[in-house]
């Protein structure tokens, strides 16, 4: 049986992954681990799949946003050590000691109370919760800001015998701009407050700063981990650093559809919604299955461009829920032709960056709206290895 029954797919590289990894692993100290960042489903590639890949390359942990996100990893039966970057509500923390999920914390409050709720089951299963502590150094999201703050958070894990103090990290707000002014502010005041905590009697746990940008620009920072996130699939963080080329690093995912209706105008017709776009007479006019209710953004409307044949094609009139509308000067379309609408076909390439900037955002939102009605096809030395869509679960 097929194992989807529509053709608009994407097809992730597992060996870009591995590059990636690989590329990272070299470029940094070597006692600096690699923490893979799979929140939002992988980026929208597919936590399980490209966490497995990262952790069979090189990678020594993962990290999600969510409990939830950490739940359907360890599901699929992956061991390695998970970390929670967000919050965990009081009431799930129970869920993550069970599935031996590393949480973060940033209120001394919370360790209390989290510590309660998981006594019961300690007295059970032995081992701690492990806990990784958020200091916020200039992001101003979440975090401890001050160092009594920090000093309360640590003594609340040093008490509890069924927490351990596993971590401890920061997240940079520029690190992928030219300006390294903030990022190096934010740094030095970690090192402050880590240097508090030494003088303090603390030995410190694993040690975390560097998100992607971070990594490519001060591998020397990578103290006991680095979390990588969009350079694991092979995205830059900012255009900058692409310029920069400091790491080469492979892009993994492709956007793929085939032409589902042709026609050629023998007299001039209006495309979609909105009648914004007359096709000429002798112009062809090719329909794409593909829409805004796949995460193909409706801001590409009359503005983006598609592969086929290996040539840009422009869409034509608005993007609707599940069709698109794409012009074809040559007049060479046919039903069932493939289309790149994402990566690379011949000589040509859309690049995410490209489809961002167009949309007036950043490579990380075009790869997460990607959603479940696509199915990801996994493909490792040219062949499908997995397949994975919501209805062949
Ligand atoms: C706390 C934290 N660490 C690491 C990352 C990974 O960042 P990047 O994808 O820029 O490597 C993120 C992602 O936003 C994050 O929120």
């Amino acid at each position: 049986m097929k194992p989807f029954f529509r053709d608009t797919w994407v097809e992730i590289d597992l060996d870009a992954i591995r590059a990636n990894v690989q590329a990272f692993r070299r470029h940094l100290p070597g006692q600096t681990e690699i923490m893979a960042v799979v929140k939002a489903d992988g980026y929208g590639h597919g936590s399980v799949q490209v966490g497995r890949e990262a952790l069979q390359s090189g990678a020594n942990s993962l990290a999600v946003a969510m409990l939830d996100e950490a739940l359907v990893l360890r599901k699929a039966g992956i061991t390695a050590p998970i970390l929670v970057l967000g919050y965990t509500p009081l009431d799930s923390v129970a869920q993550a000691y069970e599935w031996d999920i590393a949480l973060t914390a940033y209120h001394a409050e919370w360790v209390h109370q989290a510590a309660r709720l998981v006594a019961e089951q300690f007295r059970q299963k032995e081992t701690p919760l492990a806990i990784h502590v958020k200091v916020d150094t200039g992001m101003g999201r979440i975090g401890v800001q001050t160092e009594a703050e920090l000093d309360e958070l640590v003594a609340a894990l040093h008490q509890s015998p069924v927490m351990q103090w596993s971590g401890i990290f920061t997240h940079f707000a520029c690190a992928d701009e030219e300006d390294t002014a903030h990022v190096r502010k934010q740094h030095e005041r970690f090192q402050a407050l880590l240097e508090g905590l030494r003088q303090n009697g603390y030995v410190l746990p694993k040690v975390h700063c560097c998100n992607t940008a971070a990594a490519m620009v001060f591998p020397e920072w990578g103290y006991d981990s680095i979390r990588l996130g969009i350079g694991l699939y092979g995205l830059y963080p900012s255009m900058y650093l692409k310029q920069r080329e400091q790491i080469m690093l492979t892009p993994a995912l492709t956007l793929k559809t085939k032409i589902s209706h042709v026609k050629t105008a023998n007299s001039p017709f209006t495309v979609s919604y909105g009648a914004t776009y007359q096709a000429q007479a002798g112009e062809q006019i090719a329909t794409l299955p593909i829409g805004y209710a796949d995460g193909f953004s409706r801001l590409q409307s009359n503005r983006g461009v598609v592969l086929h044949h290996g040539r840009r094609v422009p869409i034509v009139g608005r993007v609707c829920m599940d069709q698109t509308m794409v012009s074809v000067p040559r007049g060479d379309a046919e039903v069932g032709d493939e289309v790149v609408l994402y990566g690379r076909q011949g000589q040509e390439e859309i690049s995410l960056d490209e489809v961002a900037s167009l949309m007036g955002t950043i490579n990380y939102e075009v790869s997460c709206l990607l959603n479940h009605r696509l199915p990801r096809l996994y493909v490792k030395d040219g062949q499908v290895v997995e397949v994975a869509h919501s209805i062949s679960k």
